[in-house]
């Protein structure tokens, strides 16, 4: 038996295997249930006790030396696979590395809010899934009012006592929310998702971006509305951008008006991007209405304000001229990668 062992481990020495099979095989000549090394051990039963020191260890050698013979070999074969894979042609061009680039929406919506922060606006968020009040009540939509079909809503509950609960169809939930855990001066911009009940086409979709801004202080007017505009369209269109308001009506806020920008593409004498008529609608702005002050806790004989709320989709459109909305949501790689300069 000890010379079974000792010509075992010699073996070993001289062994080698070219495939993974190979190795497997050899693996069970030796650590098998029926290998080699089962068959010695069965065998040492049998050992008279005086050599059984010395055969164990002689045991214990050849079973470590089976172990590592098999990891070595083991090692080497997966190193020579690895290496045929990579180093078979030295002159291959590496493996190009396919970077990702951000989303339009995103790469837009990061523009406005930084050129907001730089005037001082903080972020504010909001639920998307939101209740009655924080939409539409607080924001002086009296119940039944036309103004509530302005904005075709989804509605998640819709209750007996007009308590629903919704998708926000604007931003200017994040208004609400903000004024009832703030006290003036408050000045945020609340950028988000918001949801409307509409069919998807080229220009309109079920789901979209805004970013609502909210400026409340003592002694604000509409000529801080307009010049906090005017900063933000020569910011976002360049230096030569003009604006121009018109009235408009939105429940939550008296005057309200809609803003238009000069058309950057034509610089104002009229193309087919601005319809010929030199200006671009850009959003919806207005002085907060005494009314949703006061639903919010503020008290509004101290305090006026200002709101806008734009499509970040819309601006997105014009400054890179994508002409279908639908293409936002498709992600679709030959459309993002476009984007992958303005990272
Ligand atoms: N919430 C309005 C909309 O979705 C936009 C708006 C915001 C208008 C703030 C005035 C003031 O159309």
């Amino acid at each position: 038996m000890k010379q079974r062992i000792k010509q075992s481990i010699e073996n070993l020495k001289q062994l080698s295997v070219n495939t993974l099979e190979e190795l497997e095989q050899l693996r069970i000549q030796y650590l098998g249930k029926k290998g080699v090394l089962n068959d010695l051990f069965a065998q040492f039963k049998t050992v008279p006790n005086e050599e059984k020191r010395e055969m164990g260890s002689l045991l214990n050698e050849l079973k470590t030396a089976v172990q590592t013979k098999i990891e070595t070999l083991r090692d080497a074969l997966e190193a020579k696979i690895e290496s045929k894979i990579t180093i078979d042609d030295l002159t291959k061009p590496a493996y190009l590395e396919t970077l990702g680039s951000r989303h339009p929406i995103s790469l837009v919506r990061n523009e406005i809010t930084n050129i907001f922060a730089q005037i001082g606006y903080t972020v504010e968020e909001g639920p998307e899934i939101e209740d009655d009040w924080h939409v539409f009540s607080a924001l002086n939509f009296p119940p039944e009012h036309p103004a509530r079909d302005m904005q075709d809503t989804f509605f998640i509950e819709n209750r007996e006592d007009g308590n629903n609960t919704v998708l926000r169809t604007h931003t200017s939930s994040v208004q609400v929310r903000t004024m009832e855990k703030q006290q003036p001066p408050i000045r945020i911009i609340a950028p988000g998702r918001v949801f409307r009940n509409e069919a998807i086409s080229a220009r309109a979709h079920c789901i979209f971006h805004q970013i609502e801004g909210l400026y409340i202080d003592k002694n604000v007017s509409f000529a801080d509305l307009k010049q906090s505009l005017y900063y933000f369209a020569k910011e976002m269109f360049g230096a030569e951008t003009q604006i121009r308001l018109r009235p408009s009506y939105f429940p939550f806020t008296e005057p309200s008006a809609e803003m238009d920008v000069s058309c950057n593409l034509c610089g104002g004498k009229g193309c087919n991007v601005c319809k010929g008529t030199g200006w671009l609608e850009i959003m919806g702005c207005g002085m907060v209405d005494p009314n949703v002050l006061e639903a919010s806790g503020i008290d509004s004989t101290i305090y006026s304000g200002f709101a806008f709320g734009m499509g970040v989709e819309r601006i997105a459109m014009l400054k890179y001229g994508v002409n279908d909305l639908r293409m936002y949501f498709e992600n679709d790689v030959r459309f993002l990668n476009q984007f992958k300069t303005f990272i």
